[in-house]
């Protein structure tokens, strides 16, 4: 691999979840220069095939390592679950891959090694089992998966502070799979937005872990074990590639980034940018 710390950081998922990612990267890193590419057109990644999701998956990251990234950080865990094998079979020689499963498993393995794990997340995720498998590895058994689709729409529909998003997580976490768990993971990058009232239901009786911060963790450690943190003065620029416009997007953007934020159109898909 012949990377230089200049080099962009790439952050791609399926819509404004893989922002709640970057945004956590920035603060971190905020000398690093980020290209994020939210696949709009293609959302939610969740219902799709474990094939179309690698399909986009390939597809965005060879963009990204045109833009000339040294890195591509997976911000969905949809695609981490359906492609990232993928990923690194044919990019992993010529630039670095990050996913937001790995350092979360490794992240309960350290700190919850006995508890009882509730997971919530996409259709895709829960189905590819990839969680329990990775989590049964670091002989972390009592897991129990829940697939919640519907807080997706919410979010990206910009009803992430609406009392129906209050109500519907309530609804789900209510169900019997789980319940008595010590720890909840919040398994869909999405679900950061709305983790206030994942708290409120819970009282402080459950821990909720994210990936937001521990994803970003694992990219300094990365980057500053091969010296490819970025060591320039100023600040980082950040650039936001949209598949296709929607209102949600630029919102949050807005919210974590402040009004600057310059979205750009471009499905990587068509060959005109339409
Ligand atoms: N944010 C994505 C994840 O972490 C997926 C959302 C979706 O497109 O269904 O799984």
């Amino acid at each position: 691999m012949n990377l230089q710390a200049q080099q962009p950081i790439g952050i791609f998922d399926s819509g404004i979840g893989g922002l709640t990612v970057a945004h956590a990267i920035s603060r971190l890193l905020p000398h690093e220069n980020l290209v994020y590419y939210g696949d709009t057109a293609h959302l939610p990644y969740g219902d799709k095939s474990a094939e179309a999701v690698r399909q986009f998956s390939l597809g965005i990251t060879k963009f990204l390592e045109e833009q000339n990234c040294k890195m591509v950080v997976v911000a969905c865990n949809t695609a981490s679950a359906a492609a990232f094998e993928a990923l690194q079979s044919e990019f992993g020689e010529r630039i670095l891959l990050v996913n937001v499963i790995d350092p979360m498993v490794d992240y309960v393995q350290q700190h919850y090694p006995t508890a009882k794990v509730g997971i919530i997340a996409t259709k895709g995720t829960v189905n590819a089992r990839v969680y329990p498998r990775k989590l049964a590895l670091k002989d972390i058994t009592d897991v129990h998966a829940l697939a919640t689709p519907l807080l997706v729409h919410l979010i990206e529909e910009g009803f992430s502070k609406h009392a129906g998003s209050k109500l519907l997580v309530e609804e789900y976490l209510n169900q019997a799979t789980l319940k008595d768990i010590d720890v909840l993971i919040l398994a869909c990058t999405h679900y950061p937005i709305i983790k206030g009232y994942i708290e409120d239901f819970y009282q402080k009786k459950v821990e909720v872990l994210d990936s937001t911060l521990i994803t970003a963790e694992a990219v300094k450690s990365q980057l500053k074990n091969l010296s490819l943190l970025n060591t320039q003065q100023e600040l980082g620029t950040h650039h936001f590639i949209v598949s296709d416009y929607t209102a949600a997007f630029e919102q949050i953007t807005k919210l974590f980034w402040g009004e600057a934020v310059a979205l750009e159109k471009n499905n990587i898909w068509e060959k005109e940018n339409i």
